[in-house]
């Protein structure tokens, strides 16, 4: 039996296959350059995506009971993961600014009604993290992780470091929500510089749309921790 190559467990041939420039048999090969730069950022992006959720899924079911002994240790290590994987999807945007403008301005007539915000895995995403309007699955992990102790959010937060593991799951969260929110506003500034005022492919207004879709996730934690401002004003004191 012929030895397992490289190529065969990553399946290279139909990867590397599948970044396909819709300009590459009409424009000056710059233009099909930069869409195929373009191309491989929204792909790798997707990857990393799905890397990102089933890590998150795989540190809430760690926190709950339904799943055996929940394991703390073992969300964190999650959760560690995606702080990390978060910076990696900001810094792929950060780096797409190196398309030149002039370049885009031509391919992109080429995507059609193609949009981002066709995006599902960063939706379900969107999702799992939660905001204002969606109590996040995450969270109420999290709280019920913390009640089963004998405990609350608000006094992890106020004790800090002293709770452990309960403390590192709290800073975790923490990160990932503003990781995401990084790559949101990079993502707003990214559209302002590429497309000014023009809508965008899903008809959208463009910049102004995206910006009013900027929430900072896990605010009932971010709540809790403002609190411990109040907890700790000595009696008498104006706040
Ligand atoms: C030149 C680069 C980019 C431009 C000009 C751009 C532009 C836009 C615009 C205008 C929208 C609003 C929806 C619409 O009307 O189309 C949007 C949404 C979105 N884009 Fe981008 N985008 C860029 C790069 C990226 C990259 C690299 C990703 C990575 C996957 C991405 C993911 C998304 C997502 C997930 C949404 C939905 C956001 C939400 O609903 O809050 N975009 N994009």
């Amino acid at each position: 039996m012929a030895s397992l190559t490289y190529a065969d467990y990553l399946q290279l041939d139909k990867l590397l296959s599948m970044q396909e420039p819709r300009t590459s048999n009409t424009a000056d090969r710059e233009v099909v350059l930069a869409e195929h730069f373009f191309i491989v950022a929204h792909q790798a992006s997707e990857i990393w995506l799905k890397q990102i959720i089933v890590d998150l899924l795989a540190a809430t079911d760690a926190l709950r009971p339904d799943y055996g002994n929940p394991d703390a240790n073992l969300s964190v290590e999650y959760l560690d993961r995606v702080s990390s994987l978060m910076g990696l999807l900001h810094d792929q945007l950060v780096a797409l600014e190196k398309m030149p403008l002039r370049h885009f301005a031509e391919f992109r007539p080429h995507l059609g009604t193609a949009s981002g915000a066709q995006s599902q895995q960063f939706h379900q995403l969107d999702d799992l993290l939660g905001n204002d309007e969606r109590p996040d699955g995450l969270f109420a992990a999290f709280e019920g992780y913390v009640a089963a102790q004998g405990m609350s959010v608000g006094t992890v937060c106020r004790l800090g470091a002293s709770t452990g593991v309960l403390h590192r799951v709290a800073e975790a969260l923490i990160d990932i929500g503003n990781g995401f929110w990084r790559w949101k506003i990079a993502h707003l500034g990214m559209i302002s510089a590429m497309l000014g005022e023009q809508p965008g492919t899903a008809g959208s207004s463009g910049a102004g749309y995206i910006a009013s879709r900027i929430h900072l996730p896990f605010p009932e934690l971010r709540r809790l921790r403002g609190e411990v401002h109040q907890a700790l004003v000595p009696s008498g004191t104006p706040t």
